[in-house]
């Protein structure tokens, strides 16, 4: 792989607002772009808007604009909505700019004064009758459509027919396949690789490459009453912006002399996988290294539409979330290639769970400790135990582990190492239990462990640097880092022994605040005590004073007047207790005995309706549905839980 990376994202288009579905694809480069230059390999990251077409010139005239005063509106909307998910484009190309349109124009050219292998002319006039659906600026077959209409805009499509210009496609296909089978043009996923394959197989109609009706758009240079058509004047954006008709330095060093990878959505497959190429083919370029082709998602199990009006704005996911969390939620819902589904409460489960339950409490958890046992300064290790080794090991293996799928392209596998070193991190932090070796006076061991933990969050912050760059900045800011040492770097993530003893760390805050969950939203509808008792935090030391046993229920009986209530005989092994429970609207008596619950054991003791209880069972509840807590293995009655 040459050490020059260039990875683009489709352009999108800009008679619309930007959804997620272009922040997924713009987000998934911006983390390719990021982990790549971490590795200290000069990157170049192009994204952009999409601006001819009739589409464009339609809406323009109902507002009332100018085609380039919406497509100046708009590209803004993207430029923001960008700016907001702290993507870190090197260019963003508008095909309406005239550098594009100076690139198009060569392309064009190029293509019309090339021949084929056998000496045929690579574009050729000819006459095109089709049916033209103006939502999708493309012409669509008589099988694509459902009841006479395009299933995608409900409209029907127009019979348009008219003289305009070819693209000898026919004459590639075996070039382009032959490129696919030597992996010179390699396909992501296998299956879309399959996909490809399969089309080119089918064989493939040469296609027009312009329009005499679409009056928003480039024209042809040997004949300008046509335009070019929109797919012959988007695709060659990933060339315009790098200098192919004005900078051949430019253009050599990142499309020639870089490992050049398209990120797609499997609706646009067919034109970066087969016309791309074949057409950079007829120019005597050389394809993109990889096209990577991502899924579509739904969006509560039903596809984005504006009929249906559940098109989501990532501006909204950002101030919902954060951008950090944003990033890291759309990426991680289902694997980057498949199709996939967005919940809003699967986003803020797994927002609770990874981000501030695993990764936000192991940053407080550690810099805490460091700031009341170690006088707010980074300490010195002594010597390393096994259980430090280990870790350390999984540390430092795992900056190689996760920039190995990044450059497969798996996303969600990368963030998982990443995540899976957290976790670890987590329970060597328990296993350690630090707030014991302070009590018992063990110093050294004290500061060894803490060193070990400080130097594995750096570890982690550069490795989540790429999804979440805020954040990562922010624990290496806490663990004292500054200026140059504040940029990760993947060689950095690699070594151990950075952060220097002595250094001071700073005041942390609640990284990514837990977000209440609907059902935890109507607990705190409850009074202001029982919402500030929800809220506090704890540490754990005070968790660990709490008493969690399992016990079995042995006999249940209905509270008289209460109809919430159950009065429950529970056998905790050493003993046996009386407890009162409200779950009777869960469970009868005869449901709940026999069963393996969870208690606390050590609460005072409390009187309900005359009864004493002297233990709490757990249950969780959505406001809805009452589940108890058990466990899902037999262990025996009154076994510890921590
Ligand atoms: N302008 C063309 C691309 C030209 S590239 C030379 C275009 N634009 S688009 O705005 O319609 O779509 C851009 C991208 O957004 C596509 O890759 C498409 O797959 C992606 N998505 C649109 N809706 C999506 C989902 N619901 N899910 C995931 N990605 C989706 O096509």
């Amino acid at each position: 792989m040459p050490s020059r990376f260039f990875v683009t994202t489709p352009i999108y288009y800009v008679n619309d607002k930007p959804h997620i579905g272009h922040a997924y694809c713009t987000i998934a480069a911006d983390v390719l772009a990021r982990f790549h230059r971490m590795n200290g390999e000069e990157t170049f990251f192009l994204t952009g808007t999409d601006e001819h077409g009739s589409k464009v010139a339609q809406t323009a005239e109902k507002l009332g604009k100018s085609p380039q005063e919406l497509c100046d509106a708009n590209a803004l909307f993207f430029k923001e909505a960008w700016k907001n998910l702290n993507i870190t484009y090197d260019y963003f190309v508008r095909t309406t700019d005239s550098r594009h349109e100076n690139a198009v124009g060569k392309l064009l050219n190029n293509l019309s004064s090339a021949n084929t292998d056998d000496g045929q002319k690579v574009v050729y006039p000819g006459e095109y009758t089709g049916l033209y659906c103006v939502g999708c600026e493309k012409f669509i077959t008589e099988k694509d459509l459902v009841n006479g209409l395009c299933p995608e805009h409900q409209k029907e499509p127009e019979r348009l027919s008219e003289k305009n210009y070819f693209f000898r496609l026919s004459s590639y296909l075996k070039k382009v396949e032959k490129l696919i089978l030597e992996n010179k043009l390699t396909l992501l996923p296998e299956e879309r690789r399959k996909e490809t394959l399969g089309l080119l197989k089918q064989g493939l109609d040469d296609f027009s490459i312009s329009r005499e009706k679409v009056s928003w758009g480039i024209p042809l240079p040997f004949d300008p009453k046509q335009n070019a058509y929109v797919w012959v004047d988007a695709l060659p954006n990933y060339i315009s912006a790098i200098g192919y008709a004005d900078d051949p330095e430019q253009f050599k060093k990142w499309w020639k002399d870089a490992y050049v990878v398209h990120l797609i959505g499997k609706d646009i497959l067919k034109f970066h996988t087969i016309f791309w190429p074949a057409m950079l083919l007829a120019v005597g370029e050389k394809p993109p290294d990889v096209i990577f082709v991502h899924g579509y998602f739904t969006v509560e199990g039903q596809k984005m539409s504006k009929t249906l009006k559940n098109v989501v704005d990532p501006n909204f996911l950002v101030n919902e979330y954060g951008p950090d969390a944003t990033r890291y939620l759309l990426l991680t819902q289902f694997p980057f290639g498949q199709d996939g589904d967005i919940d809003q409460r699967r986003l803020v489960g797994k927002y609770n769970s990874d981000l501030a339950n695993d990764l936000g409490n192991l940053v407080s958890r550690v810099i805490h400790m460091v700031r009341t046992y170690c006088k707010g300064a980074i300490p010195q290790p002594s010597s390393y135990d096994e259980s430090d080794e280990g870790l350390k090991n999984e540390a430092t293996s795992c900056g190689e582990a996760a920039f190995g799928h990044v450059k497969a392209i798996n996303l969600n596998q990368s963030v998982d190492e990443v995540l899976r070193l957290v976790r670890s991190t987590n329970r060597y932090v328990e296993n350690q239990a630090p707030w014991n070796l302070e009590k018992d006076g063990n110093k050294e061991r004290l500061e060894t462990v803490l060193y070990v933990g400080c130097e594995v969050l750096r570890i982690i912050s550069a490795l989540f640097y790429p999804v979440l760059p805020n954040k990562s900045l922010r624990i290496r800011e806490l663990l004292g880092l500054s200026g140059e040492e504040l940029n990760p770097s993947l060689s950095e993530a690699k070594i151990w022994g950075v952060l220097k003893p002595g250094t001071k760390v700073d005041k942390p805050e609640s990284l990514f605040p837990r977000i209440q969950t609907r059902g935890e939203r109507r607990e705190s509808a409850k009074p202001e005590t029982a919402k500030k008792e929800a809220a506090a935090e704890i540490s754990f030391e005070e968790f660990s004073k709490i008493d969690f046993r399992v016990a079995e229920v042995i006999e249940a009986q209905k509270v008289k007047g209460a109809d919430k209530l159950l009065r429950l005989k529970i056998d905790l092994g050493a003993e046996q207790r009386e407890i009162v429970a409200g779950v009777a609207q869960a469970y009868s008596p005869d449901q709940i005995v026999g069963k393996k619950i969870v208690v606390v054991t050590n609460l005072k003791p409390a009187k309900i309706r005359g009864i004493e209880s002297r233990a709490m069972l757990l249950a969780a509840t959505d406001g809805e549905i009452l589940s108890l807590v058990g466990v899902d293995k037999d262990v025996k009655k009154g076994s510890k839980i921590g």
